[in-house]
């Protein structure tokens, strides 16, 4: 940590070991691109976690600021900043979960693919350090594109004899939020009351809300599942230029990271029956990756259901997400492999 950070850490460390004392629950969590737009609501998040002992914010740029902002809340977590490549193993070293929006945003006429070029390589540097330093830590990988990006981490791992697939998770809860929310917005009811699955991917036709199997049970014309199934799978192109060259979504991603993230962090404690969609090394389809409501433990991905009984047009949609999906699975493995 820099310097000022490291006087910070002194005092910190006292209210660390009290915390261990007093055998209060705490996982160790660290935000790799958390100076960004995603990486600063994210940190304030997870700052506010009950479930969260220590928080490690590292970036390539402004990772002080946001480090001495965030430290200020009197919230139990302790933080620390770290900066710079020089920093990454500190950063990582014991982490429980490791939570990566580091890379850079669409701008509007771009497609996530577009991102390929600058984030593979973001990706590969970040999996590298997670493989030395924390090997064990659960990883929610949130760049862009999320398709490619879950099979370069694999692969990553997979060189380093660090891979368990089990603990590698692509981040689709945004999909989940925002079907939830607009499936709400038809059904006139309360968002926090609906339940959609989505599954295949993140980008484009690969979104596919599975809309016959909502919670609670209701049916849609085929209209309302044609205006649904295009606004789910557009939402973050819908955002992206609304922005209008200012970045995708940072806010929503934020809050959807945090209610994956303690998903994830109730499994590790032991809860049970903690189910979310994820973009997981899966056997659910003949791909190696895809998305689809999973069951987390301790171990992580400890399950993974079936994608039930699809009509017609998720049919339909499920060939079409998966013939792209395989495309970009294919370049993020490529990419480490050549
Ligand atoms: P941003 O540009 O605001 O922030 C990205 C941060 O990453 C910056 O602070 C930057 O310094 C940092 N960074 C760059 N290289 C780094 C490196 N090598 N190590 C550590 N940090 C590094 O972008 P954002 O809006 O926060 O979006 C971040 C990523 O998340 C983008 O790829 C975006 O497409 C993706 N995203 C994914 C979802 C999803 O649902 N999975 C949703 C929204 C955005
Ligand atoms: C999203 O769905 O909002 C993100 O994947 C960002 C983007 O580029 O759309």
């Amino acid at each position: 940590p820099t310097d000022n950070l490291q006087m910070e850490g002194s005092s910190n460390l006292k209210r660390e070991n009290c915390r261990a004392k007093g055998g209060s629950p705490g996982f160790k969590v660290a935000i790799l691109g958390a100076a960004g737009g995603i990486g600063q609501p994210l940190a304030m998040l997870m700052k506010m976690n009950p479930l969260v002992s220590v928080l490690h914010l590292y970036d390539v740029v402004n990772t002080p600021g946001v480090t001495a902002d965030i430290s200020h809340m009197d919230t139990g977590a302790v933080v620390r900043g770290f900066l710079g490549q020089q920093q990454l193993g500190d950063a990582l070293t014991g982490m429980d979960l490791v939570i990566i929006p580091a890379g850079v945003p669409r701008k509007p006429g771009m497609t996530r693919d577009d991102l390929f070029n600058i984030n593979a390589g973001i990706v590969r540097t970040l999996c590298e350090g997670i493989s030395k330093c924390c090997p064990k830590a659960i990883v929610n990988l949130i760049s862009n594109p999320v398709n490619s990006t879950v099979p370069i981490a694999a692969e990553v791992f997979k060189n380093a004899n660090t891979y368990d697939p089990r603990l590698l998770l692509g981040v689709t809860m945004l999909d989940v939020v925002r079907a939830n929310t607009f499936v709400a917005e038809v059904l006139g009811l309360d968002p926090r009351d609906v339940d959609v699955p989505v599954v295949g991917g993140h980008a484009g036709v690969t979104i596919l809300p599975l809309l016959s199997q909502v919670k609670p049970p209701c049916s849609f014309t085929q209209e309302e599942t044609e205006y649904l199934t295009s606004r789910i799978q557009n939402g973050g192109t819908e955002v992206v230029e609304a922005k209008a060259g200012a970045g995708s979504a940072t806010l929503s991603m934020a809050y959807a990271a945090v209610k994956f993230a303690d998903a994830c962090l109730h499994a590790l404690r032991g809860d049970a029956g903690v189910v979310q969609c994820a973009f997981v090394s899966s056997q659910v389809t003949e791909l190696p990756f895809f998305a689809s409501r999973v069951r987390l433990g301790r171990n992580g991905v400890e399950e993974i259901y079936p994608l039930g009984p699809l009509n017609e047009y998720e049919r339909v949609g499920l060939e079409k997400a998966k013939k792209e999906l395989a495309g970009s699975i294919e370049k993020g493995v490529s990419f480490i492999r050549k």
